[in-house]
């Protein structure tokens, strides 16, 4: 495995393996790997020649005053990880290479953009959208590996390569869980024995309304408020919303097309998001 932290010597190395037609898979983070990015980086694996896997805490994607100067960072264990997992390349670029001083053009993502979490984070995806497409132009991917848990980030980043004519597939993949249900984020290890018990109210919530869906229910009015009864135990309720999987508008009752259950809420001071997919067919 090679660690590179030079934009010319990944592009030098990328360059020998695009001329041997290998292909390319890219799964970008912000490090402090758990087993949902190893998630990516094994459909990585899988489907391309090369994987390569990015670590830059991106301070575009984080307002004022959200966890940028807390985020957790641990390079030497997320080396370690990566080698285990089979990652060929870990890029950690250095943040003045990817934002140079005068730095001032951006992506700017649509309609996708504003509800849900970009009612709440403003500016967030179009840090997001600019970084992945930085990243993109930097790796040149052919695949990229995004995580169904940041599912309006998958919605953007999949619009953004459509409209920007990326020639570079991406992929969705499930969610992974802890045994008790927890969605892993690298935010968890924010919360204390306590709070690590309310946040599970998110996951269940989620998951007992999935069940319901799977015995047939359909209205739209019933899984939300099994999800809400849940989640009276979070400390602070951002959203709760069942929105059209392709638009991340309302879905409608009773439900016919494919729809995303999504709750953003904190937990202490930890704000933590979620959702299942429900889909009819
Ligand atoms: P980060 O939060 O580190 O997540 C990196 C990737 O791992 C994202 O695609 C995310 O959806 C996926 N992921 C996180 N937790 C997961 C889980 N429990 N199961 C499956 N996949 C999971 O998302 C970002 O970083 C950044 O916004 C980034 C895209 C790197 C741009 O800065």
């Amino acid at each position: 495995m090679r660690i590179i932290a030079n934009l010319t010597e990944l592009r030098r190395v990328l360059t020998d393996a695009r001329k041997a037609y290998q292909r390319i898979g890219f799964v970008p983070t912000m490090g402090y790997l758990h087993d949902g990015h190893m998630a990516l980086v094994q459909a990585s694996r899988a489907q391309s020649d090369i994987t390569v896997l990015s670590i830059f805490v991106n301070p575009t994607q984080f307002g004022p005053n959200e966890d940028l100067s807390t985020y957790p960072r641990d390079l030497q264990r997320d080396e370690k990880l990566c080698r285990n997992a089979g990652v060929d390349i870990v890029f950690a670029p250095d943040a003045r290479e990817v934002y140079p001083a005068g730095f001032e053009t951006f992506v700017e993502p649509g309609e996708l953009a504003k509800p849900l979490c970009g009612a709440f984070r403003p500016g967030h995806f179009r840090g997001v959208a600019t970084i992945v497409c930085k990243l993109f132009n930097m790796v040149q991917p052919d695949l990229a590996f995004f995580g169904r848990k940041d599912f309006q980030q998958c919605a953007v980043v999949r619009h953004m390569a459509i409209d920007l004519n990326l020639p570079i597939e991406i992929v969705t993949v499930p969610t992974v869980r802890e045994a008790d249900g927890l969605a892993m984020s690298s935010r968890n290890r924010y919360l204390d024995g306590q709070e690590r018990q309310r946040a599970l109210a998110i996951s269940r919530g989620l998951l007992a309304a999935e069940a319901q869906f799977r015995e047939g229910e359909r209205n739209v009015g019933k899984l939300l408020a099994l999800v809400r009864r849940h989640l009276e135990k979070v400390d602070r309720l951002q959203y709760l919303e069942l929105v059209d999987t392709d638009t991340l508008k309302p879905a409608q009752s009773p439900l016919g097309a494919p729809a995303a259950l999504c709750v953003a809420a904190h937990i202490g001071t930890t704000r933590l998001i979620d959702n299942v997919i429900l889909d009819p067919k």
